[in-house]
């Protein structure tokens, strides 16, 4: 049977307020801690325990006053409490496991959930990335992944210990004095009633609180982000004001949600109190009158066991929303994980064989949103060892060409063969082991110079880098930078210009020794007295592979076998440098202006 459970809207997005299936997301995250069987034995048995040694230890002290304390028997009272501390010993020892072991299955089961989701992230293609914001991936990860932790470590066995003394401490008290306990019923609905109004107040400045938080976190990074902006048009002191009225509505909000536990606590302790007075008053009555004459003893346990009772419907209100954030998080993670990426390798995908470098696009349409195409009928072949050049304005669809040859899209329709193979019959591994691209804005991870050129082959010698860097004539280069190939990147490659950066992924794609070589604007950022150095190395280096390049210089499209021009995703004229000019038309036109305004 699922059970449901509604709740209010996520903060950040998505629709996830509808319902939840909570044994399945409880089942699913416990499918996690398999690995850890023994542990998770061992966990339950002591909950177990802990479930029925509270109760016990309560109604010993009764026994105990009510026996040997009554008789005044000092052997049997010293043998009683003896054994009532060896119990509670016991007990105690007990709880020390009880808390580790729920520590570290929670921990052990967050551990492989979160290896599990990044997996599955370095598997999702592109198409994925452009749909799916960072901030909400990094949620995913931290927080939500945080809130299932706490669900497993402190919620889950807490409550079930707390449910456990409840039933047992109920029953032993029906058992003792019926009427009693009927009382103590009564003053449950109160306690019930309280919690929920003022639980549900906290929960929504919290809730309200975190809103407004993750605006401030929002406006401080984006702040950062953009100081040279903010900075440059003076803009600090507006800045600063707005971040000064978020941060007081964070402030407000937190302020209200203390508020009101500082007066629900009080309140709620008082009950207890009411209820002691209450207790004291009707057993006091039932132990003094003659007719009914109950032990004293029993007033004591009954004081000790109701605390066990009622305990659990003090803590519900906020037990039962931190489970409720778990559940909600976990629900996130698993979609997440449950993502199904739009395409995969067919399932009898072949590994690419060593290839020679023929690609060949045959009638090929493709779009992002296949409703919407970007290429239109494209067809052309490019063969091995020749340089293809795509010219065209931006946005005609030079970039998605590059894509559908990387396989980071599918075409919507039509064929791109590698070497004779369509490119939807092999595997994106055997096909990228073959193939580097450069982009525009190239991306270095943080570590060495050294680290990011090996990126893709980890066991090349520095002899080899330095070797691959020469042929690029940017050796010199490298070793002005402070320490040389043990230079510093930084986060984002932020310690090395614009152009540095592209040297060092040139370097990083020609290490590779690709099969296939893509450079999208790759020379945009590199001078261009730099660039017309290593320029005729980068020839040599394309000449014994195919080679896709689109740039703005006309120094690197002149010498390509074959130019395509791009307009609106269509090709609209193809040749040779020569060729194009002789025709006279768009290429000719573009190569006039390039020449008059250079
Ligand atoms: N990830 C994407 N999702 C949706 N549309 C895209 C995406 N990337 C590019 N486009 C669109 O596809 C068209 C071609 O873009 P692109 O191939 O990047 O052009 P170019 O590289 O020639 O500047 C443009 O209209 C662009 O807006
Ligand atoms: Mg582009």
């Amino acid at each position: 049977m699922k059970r449901r459970l509604t709740i209010a809207p996520a903060s950040d997005e998505e629709i996830d307020q509808s319902s939840l299936d909570v044994f399945g997301l409880l089942r699913r995250v416990f499918s996690y801690a398999k690995p850890h069987a023994r542990k998770r034995n061992q966990l339950v048995a002591l909950v177990i325990f802990r479930s029925a040694a509270l109760p016990a230890l309560a109604w010993a002290i009764g026994a105990i006053i009510n026996g040997p304390i009554q008789s005044g028997n000092l052997t049997a009272i010293l043998l009683a409490t003896g054994g009532f501390a060896a119990l509670a010993a016991l007990v105690q020892f007990g709880f020390y496991f009880r808390i580790r072991h729920a520590l570290e299955l929670g921990e052990a089961v967050i551990h492989d959930i979160r290896n599990a989701v990044f997996e599955h992230l370095m598997r999702l293609p592109m198409s994925f990335y452009d749909r799916t914001k960072l901030g909400r991936i990094i949620g995913r990860m931290t927080s939500d992944l945080d809130a299932v932790r706490v669900g497993v470590q402190e919620i889950v066995f807490v409550s079930i210990v707390q449910v456990g003394n409840m039933i047992i401490a109920g029953a032993l008290m029906l058992w003792c004095d019926w009427v009693l306990f009927s009382i103590m019923l009564a003053i449950v609905p109160v306690i019930w009633l309280l919690n929920r109004y003022f639980t549900r107040r906290i929960t929504e400045d919290q809730r309200l609180g975190q809103e407004s938080f993750s605006r401030v976190t929002a406006t401080l990074a984006e702040s950062v982000n953009g100081i040279r902006v903010t900075q440059g048009f003076v803009r600090q002191d507006v800045n600063a004001d707005s971040f000064r009225e978020l941060v007081a509505d964070h402030s407000r909000y937190s302020l209200g949600a203390g508020n009101t536990s500082a007066i629900f606590l009080p309140l709620l302790e008082l009950n207890s109190q009411f209820f002691i007075a209450m207790l004291l008053v009707v057993g006091g009555y039932r132990a003094l009158d003659p007719d009914i004459a109950r032990p004293v003893g029993d007033i004591v346990q009954f004081f000790f066991l109701s605390n066990l009772f009622f305990e659990p419907i003090k803590t519900l209100g906020s037990q039962y929303n931190n489970a409720l954030t778990a559940m909600v998080g976990a629900e996130r993670v698993f979609r997440l994980l449950d993502t199904k990426p739009e395409w995969t390798d067919a399932p009898d995908a072949k590994a690419l064989p060593k290839i020679q470098g023929r690609v060949e696009f045959r009638n090929l349409s493709f779009g992002y949103d296949p409703s919407k195409p970007v290429l239109k009928a494209i067809s052309f072949v490019a063969e091995p060892g020749r340089t293809v050049a795509l010219v065209g304005h931006t946005g005609s669809g030079k970039t998605s060409i590059i894509n559908l040859v990387a396989k980071m899209y599918l075409p919507t329709t039509g064929t791109l063969e590698i070497d004779g193979h369509d490119i939807t019959r092999i595997t994106s591994d055997s096909l990228h082991r073959q193939m580097a691209v450069v982009h525009q804005h190239s991306f270095l991870f943080d570590g060495t110079v050294l680290d990011n050129i090996r990126f893709a082959r980890p066991d090349a010698s520095v002899q080899m880098v330095i070797e691959t860097a020469r042929q690029l004539d940017c050796m010199d280069i490298i070793d002005a930078l402070p320490k040389g190939l043990y230079t510093q990147v930084g986060e984002a490659g932020a310690n090395l210009s614009t152009g540095q950066r592209q040297l060092v992924s040139f370097a990083r794609a020609l290490l590779a020794d690709p099969r296939i070589l893509i450079l999208d604007e790759a020379t945009s950022a590199i001078d261009a007295l730099t660039e017309s150095r290593i320029q005729r190395s980068l020839a040599t280096l394309l000449q014994s592979r195919t080679s896709f390049v689109v740039a703005h210089r006309l120094s690197t499209i002149r010498q390509a076998d074959l130019i395509l021009v791009l307009d609106h995703g269509r090709i609209v004229e193809r040749g040779t440098h020569t060729e194009l000019l002789t025709l006279g038309e768009i290429y000719a036109g573009l190569h006039r202006h390039f020449t008059q305004s250079s």
